[in-house]
């Protein structure tokens, strides 16, 4: 089972590229079979969630074609069959984006149930609502959602829980109904906006994304496109909060600062420098970090992505802190782990209370998710010693390279696939 190596104490210095947004890259892929045409799609990023999705999409006989690693051609007018079998939406959730597309497109769609995961149940009754008030029969039967429509039209959608999936989903499903709809209490993600950008460059018309209020007048068919999906605000987020617990000094380059700023708010709050220019943010963390409050909220509110990452850099700068989750309700699994590094941090509810303390030592810790894995690297980073985090599948499910990149940044960091090779990690970096 591989995992990461590190052999903490070096503070990150330099540079690192960020990639495209896999939260953006996940809905415009499903997206892109609504036309018949050739839709063409840069800076997507090489992750295992983009890379099952293309198979999901394959397997329904969408033509995708990659260009490169970050480069690919999808069409979408051979589809011939409308099942998403289960197997793909056990290992990605987000196929579910399908649903919305194919509704849209087709007027069916059939998508195994979504599981929970491990940061908490991610119930999909907003996306069934707004399905259901385009015109749409919806039904569970057998672990399936299956969706059918005689025809969809424009409604006024109500959603009772800012959603990013279900703002998405049936935003996907009204771009080809009759009529207008409208969504209110809509999610305002940066990911959210960019694919509603993807939609209106395929000849869809969406007014307002970003607010909370996004206004779709339905259009018959949509045409091909180029589309560059925007770079990851959770990747850049994450590698800012690399160079704050490791005390380095890290420029994230090809971001939207825009993007990051509750993030950049956060880290000058706890003792960094930010400086920021057109595409870059370059993180200075050269004084002893102090503590802080933080409650995680919907954009433009600070990412409930990077609640593990402020919180392991938290229990690391001096003083009390507290860390409040809002919107998942088990994404605190990471804190046992944090713990075996020497963190004091108690959980209560939907709060952690953070106690800094001087250092961690390294251990063996395990990823429960794909932000706590990542927010364990950093810790890693930080930590005097050999760490070794495993299960880290969860963490490749949405960071490319994250390993090479750290090395890229001064970390000494491997990807070791059995305990021969983690020796030999550990005899040469001594
Ligand atoms: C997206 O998940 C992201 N995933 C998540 O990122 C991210 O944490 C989340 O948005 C919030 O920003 C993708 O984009 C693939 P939600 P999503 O619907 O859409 C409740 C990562 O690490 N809810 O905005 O599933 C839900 O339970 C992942 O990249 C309902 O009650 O999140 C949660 O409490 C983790 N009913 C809240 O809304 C619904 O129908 C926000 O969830 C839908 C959601």
């Amino acid at each position: 089972m591989e995992k990461y190596a590190i052999r903490g104490g070096n503070p990150l210095v330099g540079e690192v590229e960020i990639g495209g947004a896999k939260n953006a890259a996940l809905a415009i892929l499903a997206a892109a079979v609504m036309t018949d045409e050739t839709v063409l799609i840069e800076n997507m990023p090489d992750v295992r969630d983009t890379n099952i999705l293309l198979q999901a999409m394959e397997s329904i006989g969408t033509i995708v074609e990659r260009v490169d690693r970050h480069t690919v051609k999808i069409n979408g007018s051979q589809i011939h069959n409308l099942v998403i079998s289960d197997g793909y939406v056990k290992k990605i959730r987000a196929s579910y984006y399908l649903i919305g597309a194919l509704l849209g497109k087709y007027k069916r769609a059939e998508v195994a149930l979504p599981g929970g995961c491990d940061i908490g149940s991610r119930p999909i009754d907003q996306h069934i609502k707004g399905w259901k008030a385009l015109g749409a029969n919806v039904k569970i039967e057998h672990g399936l959602i299956i969706t059918q429509a005689d025809s969809l039209k424009g409604s006024h959608i109500y959603m009772d829980v800012v959603s990013v999936g279900a703002t998405i989903n049936v935003m996907m499903a009204a771009v080809m109904a009759e009529g207008q709809t409208i969504i209110e209490n809509a999610a305002k993600e940066p990911h959210v906006v960019d694919v509603a950008n993807f939609l209106n460059s395929m000849g869809a018309n969406i007014k307002g994304a970003g607010t909370d209020v996004i206004r779709i007048k339905g259009t018959e068919r949509l045409h091909g496109t180029e589309y560059v999906i925007i770079p990851d605000q959770i990747e850049a987020g994450t590698f800012m909060f690399s160079a704050a617990i490791t005390k380095g000094d890290v420029t994230v380059k090809n971001v939207i600062p825009k993007h990051l700023e509750s993030i950049s708010a956060k880290l000058v709050e706890i003792g960094c420098e930010i400086e920021e220019s057109d595409d870059a943010v370059r993180v200075v963390a050269s004084k002893p970090l102090t503590h802080t409050k933080v409650k995680t909220l919907p954009y433009p509110g600070f990412p409930t992505d990077m609640q593990p990452q402020i919180a392991a850099t938290l229990a690391l700068a001096g003083g009390a802190s507290m860390v409040t989750e809002s919107i998942f309700e088990n994404r605190f699994k990471y804190v046992d782990e944090l713990t075996k590094m020497g963190a004091d941090i108690k959980v209560e509810g939907n709060t952690a209370f953070i106690s800094g303390v001087k250092k961690f030592t390294g251990a063996n810790v395990s990823s429960p998710d794909l932000r706590a894995g990542a927010a364990l690297v950093i810790a890693g980073l930080a930590a005097e010693g050999f760490t070794v985090v495993d299960d880290i599948k969860y963490i490749e499910r949405g960071y490319e390279d994250f390993h090479l990149k750290l090395q890229g940044l001064g970390a000494v960091i491997e990807r070791v696939e059995d305990d021969r090779e983690l020796q030999k990690f550990k005899f040469k970096v001594g």
